[in-house]
């Protein structure tokens, strides 16, 4: 018996297999109930009492040798089974999933809408810094030092020691005729300038508010220029922007650097003017603020008020994208939710 157990060990060391139903084919030639080491274990009961020790010792040790080789085979082709699935998912021949093209942002397209509107009656663009100085901000403008718009609820002033709160001639700029101002200091009428960019007010952010924004202002100078020719510029705008229907009403206002100054409203697109809720029942709905420059804002930026004057205007992107598309919460445009941003695919 010795030597059958013997026999059957080296058998056992040298067994392969090259699948999940070989190893399971020999398991059940050596270990099954019927299995030729189980046959061993029952002729074991015969075997004389002297050499049982022997006996029982090799017999067990040809069961775990058998049971580890089995088991051993069975985990490796499992191994490789899983490695050839993962090889399968990183098959680098396949065509990769197409990769979705992004949007352009609504406000961006506004803004360019309005860009290119201008500029073929021909406005050209120019930019300037966001943190500006109060000079080109306010002082240049006409804002008298008390105005209310300087004071710290607007405007966001930055510290020039940081931790020292010095009052500050830093600030964010609140609107973009900062940008009109540079260009007034550094180049002589004719001037067709459009300024577009964003813009700081120190507001608690809501659905209609935020502590930023976006503007697109206009400047004007030249011999001759009338309120005439800012009327029929807006109105050349809003019919191209809202659609040939659409009417201009100029309502008198006031800012320190136009004089005389005016808001416009356009004929509200959703009742054609009847009056609904959108407008509030009127049939208009506000859209820019606009005027002839004010001559102290030309004397103090280097221009001659008795041979020239201008008009400027300023208008919200966002107000202007909120008309057209409808858009009510202005939060939306700044919190970049793609289920947002994918409505203006293909606009
Ligand atoms: N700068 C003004 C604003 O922010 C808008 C404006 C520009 C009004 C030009 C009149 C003329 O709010």
């Amino acid at each position: 018996m010795i030597n059958r157990i013997q026999e059957l060990m080296q058998q056992v060391e040298t067994l392969q297999a090259c699948t999940l139903e070989e190893v399971e084919g020999l398991r059940i030639k050596f270990l099954s109930k019927k299995g030729i080491i189980t046959e061993l274990f029952n002729e074991f009961r015969s075997v004389p009492k002297e050499e049982k020790a022997q006996i029982g010792q090799a017999l067990n040790c040809l069961r775990q040798a058998a049971e580890s080789k089995i088991n051993g085979m069975r985990e490796a082709l499992a191994e490789s089974g899983a490695a050839a699935k993962s090889a399968d998912v990183a098959d680098l021949t396949r065509t990769p999933d197409p990769i979705g093209l992004g949007t352009r942002h609504p406000l961006s397209l506004v803004r360019e809408q309005i860009i290119d509107i201008f500029s073929r009656v021909g406005f050209t663009v120019a930019e300037g810094p966001e943190v500006e100085d109060d000079n080109h901000v306010y002082s240049l403008l006409n804002f008298a030092p008390e105005h209310p718009a300087r004071d710290m609820q607007d405007t966001f002033f930055i510290e020039k020691e940081i931790g020292v709160q010095k009052p500050s001639d830093i600030l964010l700029r609140s609107h973009t005729s900062s940008v009109q101002t540079r260009v007034m200091l550094s180049q002589q009428p004719p001037i067709r300038v459009l300024c577009p960019g964003r813009v700081y007010r120190n507001e608690a952010i809501s659905a209609r508010a935020h502590c930023f924004f976006h503007q697109v202002e206009g400047l004007y100078i030249d011999k001759n220029v009338s309120f005439a020719d800012l009327r029929e510029v807006l109105l050349y705008f809003a019919k191209e922007m809202f659609g040939p229907e659409t009417q201009i009403r100029l309502r008198p206002s006031y800012f320190p650097f136009t004089e005389p100054s005016a808001e416009m409203d356009i004929s509200c697109d959703l009742c054609g003017g009847k009056g609904c809720s959108f407008c509030k029942g009127t049939g208009w709905v506000e859209i820019l603020g606009c005027g002839m420059v004010d001559p102290n804002v030309l004397e103090s930026c280097g221009i001659d008020s008795k041979v020239y004057t201008g008009y400027a205007f300023g208008l919200g992107v966002e107000r202007i994208t909120n008309l057209k598309y409808r858009v009510k919460d202005l939060r939306l445009f700044s919190e970049n939710d793609v289920r947002f941003l994918q409505q203006f695919e293909g606009c």
